[in-house]
């Protein structure tokens, strides 16, 4: 399909269409993103068609996620550009709500996940995933979607998510879809557009050292001195610091000092300006007829 979306802005508006929907018996998928759409986004929209009748994308670049005001304000905001990127795909629906639909006047309540919102990302953005979590349910309960499409490039936000649906009984089926990469195995990322080129050379090294080192702990090599050592290669490489190198369970996320069970290497590093995150599976991921990075069509 091609053409234009049909953009809605308002609760209301957003009602009327999923109960037209629900009375023709679809299943409705939900695609939560905060614009400035590339691959990543556009592969959770294709497996969200693929899986239902019906996918709204949603926008909203949700102030309460945000740690500082200017990272908020220099946030890109290119709907036009995004809508003409859903259109031929055959999105049926663009939400990108107004703020007060959102965050009405008065609005008071937050959603906090503990356990799997702290440590990680959650350690050096405080309140961030009280944003995630409290917007993520007003979309959840807003679309009445059946099903949601998070993608594992922020792994711990999945988590986070899968939580708090379980949690507030939300009855909604969180979908997780592979991170999308650059052929030279950088993770796909909105930031990446901040790289200089000098960076740009450099930030694929993150993704080669965390599978290489997801090959050591598969080896049997100590986790301690293998996670010491690839951060030193991640600075060697050229990052300006390393906020947290760590392998996690890959079922909760909690930590782990030896490799006894399917884990995940996650990492944030500062490279210039930009920061960076990335996690691998332990064991590397073998995906038929796929690199363990996966790289981008
Ligand atoms: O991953 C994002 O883009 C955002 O955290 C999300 C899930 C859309 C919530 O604002």
């Amino acid at each position: 399909m091609s053409g234009q979306i049909p953009i809605v802005r308002t609760l209301a508006g957003l009602r009327d269409i999923t109960a037209g929907w629900r009375r023709e018996g679809a299943r409705i998928a939900v695609v939560p993103t905060m614009g400035a759409l590339h691959e990543g986004h556009l592969s959770l929209v294709r497996a969200a068609l693929a899986e239902a009748d019906r996918v709204i994308v949603t926008l909203f670049v949700n102030p309460r996620q945000f740690n500082s005001p200017a990272d908020l304000a220099a946030y890109p905001r290119t709907e036009e550009s995004d809508a003409a990127r859903l259109a031929p795909l055959g999105t049926d629906l663009l939400y990108a709500p107004d703020a007060d639909q959102v965050y009405p006047e008065g609005f008071a309540t937050t959603v906090s996940v503990a356990g799997v919102s702290e440590g990680l990302c959650g350690a050096f953005r405080p309140g961030h995933f009280d944003g995630v979590a409290t917007v993520v349910a007003k979309l959840f309960l807003q679309t009445g979607a059946d099903c949601a499409f998070f993608g594992e490039k922020d792994f711990q936000q999945l988590h986070v998510v899968r939580r708090m649906a379980r949690d507030l009984d939300i009855p909604i089926e969180v979908i997780a879809c592979p991170t999308v990469r650059e052929p030279d195995g950088l993770a796909l990322s909105s930031r990446n557009a901040r790289l200089s080129p000098a960076e740009r050379a450099i930030a694929p090294k993150l993704a080669q050292i965390l599978i290489s080192t997801a090959n050591r702990l598969d080896a049997g090599a100590s986790a301690a001195l293998t996670l010491e050592r690839a951060r030193e290669a991640i600075l060697t490489a050229g990052f300006r610091d390393v906020e947290y190198l760590e392998m996690r369970a890959e079922a909760d996320l909690s930590p782990l000092d030896v490799f006894d069970r399917p884990a995940r290497l996650l990492v944030a590093a500062w490279l210039g300006d930009t920061r960076l995150i990335d996690n691998v599976e332990v064991p590397p991921a073998v995906r038929p007829g796929k690199p363990s990075v996966t790289p981008r069509d």
